[in-house]
């Protein structure tokens, strides 16, 4: 498969060691006299939102957006998007995790644009950016510092949808291992198995190349090295290993897409109000079982990789980051509309077996079994 993918899509500079949000202010002077830091509820309890406000240097000026929390809407972005432009900002900056950073991308992404959000989230072309982007995730899991994608939902109609464009991805992308501390083991473990899924997804879709195939494996290697001692934790070289591998998963989805894993998740989640990195894990093995007779060369890779049988390593991660099935022995409503929604989402169709409604049923009766 000596291909590569249409168009490669890279932040062009990163930033990865322990302390690295230090040099936040310092990155983005570059880009212009007036930021906008976009952050969560997190870090405004913490000391490092008012360290990054006190140390202002000379010649810059920074105002701030808070996202209240939950998952990311177009209200949000409304708000964010009339803060900025009100602010004049020349750069937008994302401190936080898979949602701050969608609505700061958004932000960003769509500072210039002429017309309101929505007719974006509709389908409307989007025009370039020219304000620059800076990601600064302080969780190991979405990969949102390495695409060009932002997903948000658009709440009176209960849509959520991604809206994408080249200009999206981060001018800058910061990993500071050291803003692991403050998050709780639970979101570590969900966001770390997102983080896995999605480079075991990319590893084996349809739209994989080798340039993609290196990213996913050494991101599968890293998020193994880090995940279970970071969630028990420990931060240093495993925490290292969790955000740079969470960022190469990120790189590799975004090369290769996803898979059915990905296309269960978002119906799911949505109903259950489940966690995404939850549902993901939870639909890993019976996904992984479902696929093998077709990807069996690529999972023996991971196998080795990982030094057990794929399916076998996904189930005591479960076990072992304490992750429960949000859905064994609960009632499946809404049936058809799930399995409409998972057949017609995108990364289903990069799924590297093909997947009929009776498939889909089948996995949901095996994740909603007693
Ligand atoms: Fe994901």
């Amino acid at each position: 498969m000596a291909t590569l993918p249409n168009m490669l899509t890279l932040p062009p500079r990163v930033v990865a060691h322990p302390g690295a949000v230090g040099t936040l202010l310092k990155e983005c002077r570059p880009f212009g006299a007036r930021g906008l830091l976009v952050h969560g509820r997190s870090l405004a309890s913490g000391e490092l939102l008012n360290r990054l406000v006190d140390e202002v240097p000379a010649g810059l000026a920074l105002a701030t957006w808070m996202h209240p929390g939950g998952e990311p809407t177009l209200d949000h972005l409304a708000s964010a998007l009339a803060a900025a432009r009100a602010y004049r900002a020349d750069w937008i900056a994302a401190v936080g995790g898979g949602s701050v950073m969608d609505v700061g991308k958004a932000c960003a992404g769509l500072m210039e644009a002429p017309l309101d959000p929505e007719s974006y989230h509709d389908g409307a072309p989007i025009p370039p950016s020219r304000t620059p982007f800076i990601a600064v995730p302080t969780t190991a899991g979405t990969g949102g510092e390495a695409t060009m994608v932002t997903v948000l939902t658009n709440a009176r109609q209960g849509v959520k949808k991604s809206i994408r464009h080249p200009s999206f991805m981060p001018r800058v992308v910061i990993l500071d291992p050291e803003l692991l501390a403050g998050c709780p083991p639970a979101v570590i473990a969900g966001s770390g198995m997102d983080a896995f899924v999605q480079a075991v997804e990319a590893y084996v879709s349809k739209g994989a190349t080798w340039f993609s195939d290196a990213l996913a494996l050494q991101a599968v290697r890293l998020i193994d090295q880090g995940l279970v001692p970071v969630h028990d934790g420990e931060l240093g070289a495993p925490a290292q290993a969790l955000m740079e591998g969470s960022f190469l998963a990120g790189l590799a989805l975004s090369h290769a897409r996803l898979g059915l894993v990905h296309g269960l998740a978002h119906p799911l989640g949505h109903r259950y109000h489940v966690p995404h990195g939850v549902v993901c894990a939870v639909c890993l093995p019976p996904v992984i079982a479902f696929n093998r007779p077709v990807a069996a060369e690529k999972y023996e890779a991971l196998g080795t990789l990982l030094d057990r049988d794929l399916g076998e390593y996904a189930g005591t991660m479960l076990e072992t980051l304490g992750i429960a099935s949000p859905f064994r022995g609960q009632a499946l409503t809404d049936r058809d509309a799930i399995i409409a929604e998972t057949l017609a989402s995108g990364s289903t169709a990069a799924n590297p077996r093909p997947v009929t409604a009776a498939d889909a049923a089948a996995i949901l009766n095996t994740l909603f079994a007693a």
